[in-house]
């Protein structure tokens, strides 16, 4: 009994080695004939989605004084356009390109509200916010997705962030 226990768990300790091998082998010998994944290229309205969120988050931020928090999110704001213009020069048969767009509709917006954190100067901040706002808003239109309109967050929808800065 003990013995053919040995026996049956020593053959498959033998065809598990052996699968081992010949999986190790077809790897070995072909690396060029696998083809590297498709790089991922995230779609307008997915950055846009991420655009929404940092854009909620800086007013929260701000709200808050929490002058880091809204540095911060001002700044992934200005990546996620770079990732516009980057990953989707031109958009479907949008009469406005969005490379020539967001150089003309929104940086120097994301630049007053740099600005204004800087100083730490919650009313220009609020200006400046409202002045953001209405660039994401006046190219939702010029790329005839005027039907999508953003504003200041009425609530907060993130319950599990701390928004009031670190009392250091
Ligand atoms: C290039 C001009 C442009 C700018 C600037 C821009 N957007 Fe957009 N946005 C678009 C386009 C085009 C779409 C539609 C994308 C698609 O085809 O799905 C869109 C879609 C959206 C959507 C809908 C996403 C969804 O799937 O529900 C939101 C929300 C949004 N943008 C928020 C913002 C915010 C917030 C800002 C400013 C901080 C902003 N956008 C700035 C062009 C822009």
């Amino acid at each position: 009994m003990r013995a053919s226990k040995r026996g049956v768990s020593g053959a498959v300790g033998v065809t598990l080695v052996t699968a081992g091998l010949a999986l190790a082998a077809a790897c070995g010998r072909s690396p060029a004939a696998v083809a590297p994944p498709p790089a991922f290229v995230p779609g307008l309205g997915e950055i846009m989605s991420l655009q929404q969120m940092r854009h909620t988050k800086l007013w929260l931020a701000g709200e808050a004084r929490n002058w880091d928090l809204a540095a911060y999110e001002v700044d992934e704001l200005g990546e996620g356009f770079d990732d516009v213009v980057a990953m989707h020069p031109t958009h479907k048969d949008s009469p406005v390109a969005p490379k020539d767009a967001i150089p003309r509709m929104v940086i120097e917006p994301l630049a007053e509200v740099r600005a204004a954190i800087e100083k730490r100067d919650p009313a220009a901040f609020a200006q400046a916010y409202d002045t953001l706002t209405a660039g994401c808003n006046n190219c939702h239109k010029a790329t005839n997705f005027g039907f999508n309109r953003v504003q200041r967050p009425a609530s907060n929808p993130y319950p599990n962030q701390v928004f009031e800065p670190v009392v250091k």
